[in-house]
């Protein structure tokens, strides 16, 4: 039997009352054709091809012309509109098709406005709404345009539901009328605002009740290039005066293109902090820090062009909590908020790494702490959570005195089950962690068939009792992406997805509202017992190239005087089996020629272990050295040492689990071309002992990836006077455990039990079974602090229970 304690008398760290926090990124139509209410497509037909999202509507008998025209804008910042010429023979003109459609409902009411003049005659525009299936849903009809630019107002209130309604504008009768900035809004949005947000989404996300948010991204803060990246002055004031750009997400996928994807900003810098104040949020801005996407251009500002970087960081504060006599504070009360946002936090850069960063980073570090110390700093720690770049940054950081550090990771499930004690070793006196982009990925990152399963969800919720437990490190934490919408995304898993009309949270999102519901005050040490399942370090080896030619000769494995493996390759390779590359026996030595590829082949047993392998390898030629793997249990988990790895720059020893290198060890050196290398591993439990002619190279602990059959963390909420028990039990058997809350003679006889599970661990929700898992709340009665439950296969559970 499994036994949980929580040792109720011995409170530990405070938890950040931001702790749970999302994520925004406009990615996946999450922003334009999601949360920003706007229905009409290229509204302003600032698209490079202006038509794009439009079509001509020309019914038989009807005779006209349409025409692009960039001059005589009604705004400066908005040069471009459309010139409608009927010769009034039947009704001519456009038609939007919205974000893959326009979702109406019936009845409701949905304000059309654009700027118009009228050119010739006197025509009259419809202004009329469509349903998929070509039903007119309303029509109204303006008319008596002036010379002279005019925002013309309808509001129609289509007779059906629809979720791929069109806008049709016709013009009736013989004329011309030039269009700009064609808008469709529904009444009913986040606090009816105008031109506001869906209020079903921001409704998701108030449940949520966030600590904080985290915008604009995500890949989007850098973009592709330093001319498209986000520039949050260009996205305040009024709409028309935010310049559309191309949204990286509309080309960064061969395999998901979406060309008419933009960003209007009409969900902008000012939204956004209002969004914060609406849930509750702490606003978390990130902004460029001179550096474009580094797995794109990777674009540099030059070190002595970067204050303009820097001064954009300056003035967003100043937008944020400056005076209304400051000039920045002064646009916000313009915008119409006198009051100050209380910004606290700021982010330099998304997804960062290398020497580049760190001396960008530490520049706007030195002018932000001089003028903003009470502001803290979020640094980017790159895009996975223990490769070479997250090591290399680290120690920067460290130097730095970073206030906290943003760490990201997808990766499949085991990574999270197998990561949930990561933060238990991190130095309690460092930068605090910011875990602000994870997601369980069921297949793989960036594969198209990831599916937001309850497996996933339980793994993430494993994982973050590990953050809970960590509290006094982690200080945040934020799922990625948020918003997906059904026919327009780019990347999956998301947290909720969306159609024109509906939404709906996955199992992911019930796990971050588990958490950030019951999330409480301080933390209890818990101790779990009898959850361990079988973790032994043995495998089969390998030999290994990255990029490089190299080869193989003289292998020897050898335990307690006994040897497992000779190979002198003089007989063919018997024994061993090629995962990859290109090998051949060339002059006694096994050889991969490929120098493109990264080679691998196997020998051995998957019990071996403690061992000593030694052999002879020489590169040939190409960026890298070559690799011995040990414990090799699959592509997905082993142990490599990497001599004159990482461009040939340095020796790591490096584990890989779940599609994640985590670089456990690193030793300077590199290989030359052309020489013989001895080389020894000596294996012994979970150590390495790594050998380079007959030195002592480097010795690394790589315990073999741990993984409990339930995980579990518990907080103290002291106003309502609670214990808060969170488990997570991930697996196919239901969990009959003892759980003692130390320290308590007596509780409430009654608890609180709110359990998320599903039939499977394949198990999601659905636009049609939006519920299908999600929490149900019961009730336990219990004796004492010491009772037993049994936890159900694939469940989290929360308890809470009274102490007085
Ligand atoms: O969340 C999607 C993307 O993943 C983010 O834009 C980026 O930061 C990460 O690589």
């Amino acid at each position: 039997m499994t036994s949980i304690k929580v040792q109720a008398d011995q409170p530990g760290a405070r938890i950040n009352p931001a702790m749970w926090g999302i994520f925004f990124e406009d990615i996946n139509f999450g922003a334009d054709g999601g949360l920003y209410a706007e229905l009409v497509k290229n509204r302003a037909f600032a698209f490079p091809d202006p038509l794009m999202g439009w079509m001509k509507i020309s019914p038989s008998h009807a005779r006209g012309e349409i025409f692009v025209r960039d001059g005589g804008p009604f705004a400066p910042t908005n040069p471009r509109f459309v010139r409608l010429q009927s010769e009034g023979a039947a009704p001519f003109g456009i038609s939007n098709e919205g974000f893959r459609g326009m979702g109406v409902r019936k009845g409701e009411a949905y304000h059309f406005s654009a700027h118009i003049r009228g050119m010739t005659g006197a025509p009259a525009l419809l202004v009329q709404l469509y349903g998929a299936d070509g039903s007119l849903l309303d029509s109204v009809s303006l008319n008596g345009f002036p010379a002279n630019w005019k925002r013309c107002t309808a509001t129609l209130r289509p007779n059906d539901t629809d979720a791929k309604a069109r806008l049709a504008l016709l013009v009736e009768g013989k004329g011309t009328v030039d269009l700009a900035l064609v808008s469709l809004f529904p009444e009913k949005t986040w606090k009816n605002r105008p031109g506001g947000l869906r209020a079903d989404m921001v409704q998701m996300l108030a449940d949520l009740k966030p600590g904080f948010l985290r915008f604009p991204g995500g890949c989007i803060v850098e973009g592709s290039a330093l001319e498209r990246r986000y520039q949050w002055k260009n996205t305040i004031g009024p709409i028309e005066d935010r310049q559309l750009l191309i949204n990286r997400w509309n080309y960064e996928f061969l395999h998901r293109p979406a060309p008419d994807y933009f960003q209007s900003f009409g969900l902008g810098f000012f939204e956004f902090f209002q969004l914060c104040e609406d849930i509750g949020a702490e606003p978390l801005p990130i902004l460029n820090c001179g550096m474009a996407c580094q797995f794109n251009s990777g674009e540099l500002v030059p070190l002595d062009q970067l204050d303009p970087y820097i001064q954009d960081a300056l003035d967003l504060i100043e937008f944020a909590n400056g005076p209304v006599s400051s000039a920045w504070g002064a646009k916000r009360a313009a915008m119409g908020h006198a009051e100050p946002f209380h910004l606290k936090m700021l982010g330099i850069g998304n997804e960062q790494w290398g020497p580049q960063y760190i001396e960008r980073l530490a520049r706007f570090t030195k002018v932000l702490k001089e003028e903003h110390p009470e502001i803290a700093l979020v640094a980017s720690a790159g895009p996975l959570p223990a490769d070479e770049r997250f090591h290399y940054l680290w120690p920067k950081f460290r130097e730095l005195k970073a206030d906290i550090v943003d760490e990201h990771c997808y990766a499949p499930p085991l990574w999270f089950l197998a990561n949930a004690h990561r933060y238990d070793h991190y130095d309690r006196n460092g930068p605090k962690v910011f875990f602000g982009e994870y997601a369980a990925q069921s297949v793989a990152m960036v594969s198209t068939k990831n599916r937001n399963n309850l497996e996933c969800a339980l793994s993430e919720a494993a994982c973050l009792t590990g953050l809970e437990r960590n509290a006094d490190v982690v200080r945040m934490a934020s799922y990625a992406p948020l918003f997906a919408h059904v026919d327009g995304w780019q990347w999956t898993p998301n947290l909720i997805w969306t159609d024109n009309l509906r939404v709906y949270g996955t199992p992911n999102y019930y796990v971050q509202q588990l958490f950030s519901l019951n999330r409480g005050d301080v933390v209890l040490p818990v101790t779990l017992a009898g959850v361990e399942l079988p973790a032994v370090p043995g495998g089969r080896l390998g030999l290994a190239t990255n990029q490089t030619v190299a080869e193989f000769k003289d292998v020897r494995v050898t335990r307690e005087g006994q040897t497992l493996l000779s190979s002198d390759f003089a007989n063919g390779t018997p024994g061993w089996s090629v995962e990859r590359g290109n090998w051949s026996i060339k002059d006694g030595a096994y050889q991969q020629a490929d120098p493109t590829s990264a080679g691998l082949v196997l020998a051995g047993d998957v019990s071996w272990n403690d061992y000593t392998l030694s052999l002879k390898a020489r590169k040939l030629g190409g960026a890298e050295g070559f690799a011995i793997v040990v414990r090799y249990n699959g592509p997905e988990n082993h142990v490599v040492w990497n001599v004159g790895g990482y461009q040939n720059q340095f020796h790591g020893i490096q584990a890989r689990l779940a599609q994640q290198d985590h670089l456990v060890a690193q030793a300077p050196g590199s290989i030359e071309t052309g020489r013989w290398y001895d080389v020894k591993v000596e294996l012994k439990g979970a150590k390495l002992d790594c050998y380079l002619d007959g030195k002592l190279v480097q010795s690394a602990e790589v315990p073999p990836p741990q993984v409990q059959s339930l995980y579990a963390s518990a907080v103290r909420d002291d106003k309502a006077g609670e214990i808060i028990l969170k488990v997570v039990n991930p697996g196919a058997d239901i969990s009959e455990t003892q759980i003692h809350l130390a320290g308590l003679t007596s509780v409430a006889s009654e608890a609180k039990v709110i359990t998320l599970t599903g039939a499977s661990l394949g198990a999601v929700n659905s636009l049609d079974h939006p519920l299908a898992v999600a929490p149900v709340e019961t009730t336990l009665n219990i004796a004492g602090p010491r009772f037993d439950h049994r936890f159900p296969q694939y469940s989290m559970t929360v308890l809470r229970i009274k102490t007085r």
